[in-house]
């Protein structure tokens, strides 16, 4: 038997989350039945829809809502073998015993020296919706300007390094100066901190008085993240997430 840590919504809040919100929890877990798997979480996403969905979607009392990279430690369906891992919408869980529904394995030959992490961040959803926001929903082409908010972020980091690559000339803003100093690390050709600048207009034009066009570059992406040590850290992460303190991608290791 095995005995998993979850993380509750204590307490529904409005606005800004606090520790108090959040309850760390014990859970028994059944042995798995035919067709079940028992996950163990390695690492843990944290994004802003938490904040949405524990206001709308969740009461008190339910575990936290979420995405997780987990290993497969006992299996009794033959498509998630043991020691495969697996993206799984466990929640704030350390372990998990479900069915297969909903679990997308992670292809075996993942290579070793790219962490698995990455599988939440720059090769998972906020990559594919850098990707997509750029190809299908803005058909950004080289020669232009983009803008980018929440730039240092899982995937305004991820976007702004792709349109670099596609050679449009990138603008930033970001909520630190720590951060406007990541983005042009990032390659990003302007970055201003929105949190000090006087006038937000002045601001982009002095960033792009030419009316936001062109330039190009090219190179490797990066994919920063954001890693908060321990399941114990899951509030402090998403608290800090809200807060801004993330640079790239926030993730918890477990
Ligand atoms: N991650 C995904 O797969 C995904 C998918 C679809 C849509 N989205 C949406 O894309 C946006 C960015 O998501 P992300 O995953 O890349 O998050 P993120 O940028 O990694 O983290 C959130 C960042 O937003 C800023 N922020 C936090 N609270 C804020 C507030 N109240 N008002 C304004 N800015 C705030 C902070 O940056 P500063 O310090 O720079 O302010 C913080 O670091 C979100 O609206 C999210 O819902 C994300």
């Amino acid at each position: 038997m095995v005995r998993a840590k979850t993380w509750i919504l204590k307490k529904q809040f409005d606005g800004f989350p606090e520790r108090s919100n959040f309850e760390l929890k014990g859970e028994e877990l059944s042995e798995p039945k035919n067709g079940e798997v028992l996950l163990e979480a390695v690492f843990l996403s944290v994004d802003p829809y938490m904040r949405l969905l524990s206001s709308f979607g969740m009461k008190n009392g339910d575990v936290m809502i979420g995405t997780q990279v987990a290993k497969v430690i006992q299996s009794k369906n033959p498509t998630f073998p043991i020691g495969s891992h697996v993206i799984a919408p466990c929640g704030w869980r350390t372990h998990n015993v479900c069915c297969g529904e909903g679990l997308i394995p992670i292809m075996r030959d993942w290579p070793q020296d790219v962490s698995l992490s990455l599988a939440l961040g720059a090769i998972g959803m906020p990559g594919l919706t850098a990707l997509y926001g750029i190809e299908e929903v803005l058909g950004l082409q080289r020669g232009e300007t983009l803008l980018v908010n929440a730039a240092a972020g899982a995937v305004g980091s991820v976007v702004g390094q792709i349109a670099k690559i596609k050679g449009c000339k990138v603008v930033g803003s970001a909520g630190s100066d720590a951060k406007v100093a990541f983005l042009k690390e990032l390659g990003f050709d302007q970055a201003f901190n929105y949190k000090t600048v006087g006038s937000l207009e002045e601001e982009l034009k002095k960033a792009s008085p030419d009316g936001y066009d062109c330039y190009f570059d090219n190179g490797k992406l990066r994919s920063p993240e954001h890693i908060t040590k321990d399941f114990e850290n899951m509030p402090a992460a998403f608290i800090g997430m809200l807060k801004g303190e993330n640079f790239g991608k926030s993730i918890v290791a477990v």
